[in-house]
């Protein structure tokens, strides 16, 4: 018996790298898999290797950032599997520059992707879900560079932490229905982060070693846990949220100068967010 016996899981972006490890998990665990990519050969690698180990799967070509991609990938649930019970958000581009350097299209290009393509494949996926009465997971990726910061990455920094924002509220909306919401906060070597990570930091994050936090979240081990961001990379997972600090009353105005004279109060302890080790 598999985690996921009955279960069918969309992955965008699942041609290779974070996304080809979950499908080959999920599918190890029973799901019915979806694969989509924008790159043919790859999804159709993925399939592949999926139904070479006596799982199910199909592909479905196409870019996430456009309504009738999104509307045609659940075609593709739906056609080969009769459902979709697990949507993984995961396709993702980088095009990294600093801020002052940045145009206009390396801006659009990142935002299209990873927000537009996950508003574009979650409408139909979502609708789909609250009307068949089923339930289902979503999974959002978001990154540390949105969260946290990373230098030259505003523009994939914004898209990732809008993502999260997306998730936090998809969460809510999809409570009624039975619809739990995760945002996934990944750190792997993949073609992405080539030449970004040592020879031996690429050898122990493998998307293997995040893959199993996904399945936990897509999964019965998760319960009806919803609305949770675990970051996991090849050295430890742990949970990311928002925290508020002590709040001061304001019953009689403050002015600026107030707030100054308070700052001590106010502001939480300089913790960094430690992604790396
Ligand atoms: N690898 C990391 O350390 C890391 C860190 C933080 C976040 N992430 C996020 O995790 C996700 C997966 O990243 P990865 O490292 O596996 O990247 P990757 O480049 O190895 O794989 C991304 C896949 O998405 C596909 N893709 C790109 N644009 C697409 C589109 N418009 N429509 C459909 N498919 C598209 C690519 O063809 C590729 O197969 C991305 O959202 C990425 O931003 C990765």
């Amino acid at each position: 018996m598999g985690l996921l016996d009955g279960q069918v899981a969309i992955i965008t972006g699942a041609g290779g790298g974070l996304g080809r490890a979950y499908s080959l998990l999920l599918a190890r665990e029973g799901a019915a898999i979806v694969v989509n990519d924008m790159n043919a050969d790859a999804a159709h690698g993925v399939v592949a290797e999926i139904t070479a180990a006596g799982g199910r799967a199909v592909a479905s070509i196409g870019d996430v950032a456009s309504p009738s991609a999104g509307a045609a990938i659940l075609q593709s649930a739906l056609d080969a599997f009769g459902a979709v019970t697990i949507l993984v958000n995961n396709a993702g581009i980088l095009r990294d520059k600093s801020f002052a350097n940045l145009s206009e299209a390396q801006w659009d290009a990142v935002i299209q992707v990873h927000l537009k393509g996950a508003f574009c494949v979650t409408q139909p996926v979502f609708r789909w879900m609250k009307e068949n009465g089923r339930g289902g997971v979503i999974v959002n990726t978001a990154s540390s560079s949105g969260l946290g910061g990373s230098f030259g990455q505003t523009n994939y920094g914004a898209a990732k932490a809008g993502l999260w924002g997306f998730s936090n509220c998809l969460a809510l909306e999809g409570l009624k229905y039975g619809i739990r919401v995760w945002t996934l906060c990944p750190a792997a070597a993949t073609p992405m982060t080539e030449g970004l990570m040592t020879p031996e930091m690429r050898a122990q994050w493998s998307p293997e070693r995040v893959a199993p936090v996904l399945l936990y979240m897509v999964s019965g081990l998760s319960g009806d846990r919803t609305n949770r961001t675990l970051f996991a990379s090849g050295s430890k997972v742990m949970e990311v949220k928002m925290v508020s600090g002590t709040p001061l009353p304001n019953h009689a105005g403050f002015s600026a100068q107030d707030i100054a004279a308070a700052a001590d109060r106010l502001f939480l302890p300089d913790t960094p967010l430690d992604f790396n080790s």
